[in-house]
């Protein structure tokens, strides 16, 4: 009797390995971007032949307009009724945020009623914490009116349905306004008492894997931490407390904690600006998750080996590499460049000479 049930076993593992071969994954994009730009095909295209498995890039409405000017909330129902729909992903699918693009693939994991199961969350420079300035344009007067302006009413109605990233700004020095008056991040953190949701615990829970990849220069995201969930405490602009220092992590409001004490959470720090990914970096930090399991976990475990083993000789010559390589570069030249549109547009030029009156 002990056999016939044991070969059953064996087919019915090999069966679930080739079932899980390939998932396909998603890319969603930063502010002022969209899939069309050159540099977002360029991405989708590299992760998918790295990896192997289908990629796709889902677009909000019509690109980098209403990525600035959606509200997030909306930007999330518009994807969430996309993945929905599309049937390549119906036995499950990894997703590739980037920058603000992160909210809106973990509204998607929290709040997505009946969409298909997410196995692996990768996150490059995501603000899962909040953002805590608005890093305009620098110097011009027309950046220090807009950028005193939209700190000062960042939680007005006007600015809330107006402007995307006001979902996630949140001042240290205006907690009680945030919680009660930001419509996107509170609720996707449960960060308000009365109002949180197990559900959304729940389904963030279910992730396999989350890889929170940090840039070591982001100057973009304040602080950059927040690419980890870390963020400044209540009330202060300093320190930046670490992840499992914060309130979000100790009581566990979405369920950070418990996939971490899992072993599921990937805090990874890169070299680089925001969003500034080498081809290596991808390599190392973002495909192993988009290959089918069983490989990633070996590609992974010897990652880390070798890391653990040569790490002096990989160093060395790295930096030979790069000294030899000093124009060409191939592999350290970051593939998108979030810092330059993320957060001046034309666009946004425009609205803002609109809110302050000086376009008529
Ligand atoms: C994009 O769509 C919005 C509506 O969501 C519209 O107001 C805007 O004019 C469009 N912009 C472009 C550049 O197509
Ligand atoms: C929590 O969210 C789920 C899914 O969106 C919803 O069905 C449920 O009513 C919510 N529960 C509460 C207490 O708000």
């Amino acid at each position: 009797m002990a056999l016939p049930s044991l070969s059953f076993l064996f087919i019915f593992t090999s069966f679930v390995f080739s079932a899980s071969h390939s998932i396909p994954f998603i890319v969603i994009h930063g502010i002022g971007d969209q899939c069309s730009n050159l540099g977002m095909k360029k991405f989708t295209q590299k992760l998918s032949s790295f990896s192997g498995s289908k990629g796709y890039c889902v677009e909000v409405g019509n690109g980098s307009w209403d990525s600035w000017f959606k509200p997030l909330k909306e930007q999330t129902e518009i994807v969430c009724e996309k993945v929905k729909q599309m049937t390549e992903l119906k036995d499950g699918y990894n997703i590739v945020g980037l920058s603000q693009g992160n909210l809106i693939g973990r509204g998607v994991v929290e709040f997505c009623e009946g969409g298909p199961p997410v196995k692996n969350f990768i996150s490059l420079a995501g603000p899962h914490a909040g953002t805590a300035s608005v890093p305009l344009c620098g110097s011009g007067i027309l950046c220090i009116i807009a950028d005193k302006l939209i700190k000062g009413e960042v939680y007005s109605d006007y600015i809330q349905e107006h402007l995307a990233p006001s979902g996630y700004l949140k001042l240290p020095n205006a907690i009680p306004d945030y919680l009660v008056n930001c419509r996107f991040l509170p609720m996707l953190n449960n960060e308000i008492p009365e109002k949180r949701n197990s559900t959304y615990k729940e389904r963030f829970s279910s992730l396999q894997n989350l890889v929170l990849i940090m840039f070591e220069h982001d100057t973009v995201l304040i602080p950059k931490e927040t690419s980890w969930f870390g963020y400044y405490p209540d009330g202060y602009f300093k320190p930046v407390l670490a992840p499992q220092s914060t309130k979000l992590y100790i009581e566990d409001w979405i369920g950070l904690r418990t996939l971490d004490e899992a072993g599921k959470v990937h805090f990874i720090g890169v070299a680089g600006k925001h969003l500034g990914i080498s081809e290596e970096d991808m390599k190392k930090h973002v495909v192993p998750y988009l290959k089918d399991q069983t490989s990633a976990e070996d590609s992974i475990t010897k990652s880390r080996f070798r890391m653990r083993g040569v790490n002096q000789k990989v160093i060395q010559s790295n930096m030979k590499e790069q000294s030899q390589n000093v124009e060409v570069e191939p592999s350290i030249t970051p593939l998108l460049d979030g810092s330059l549109s993320y957060w001046w547009s034309t666009p946004f030029k425009a609205f803002i000479g609109e809110l302050i009156g000086i376009n008529d």
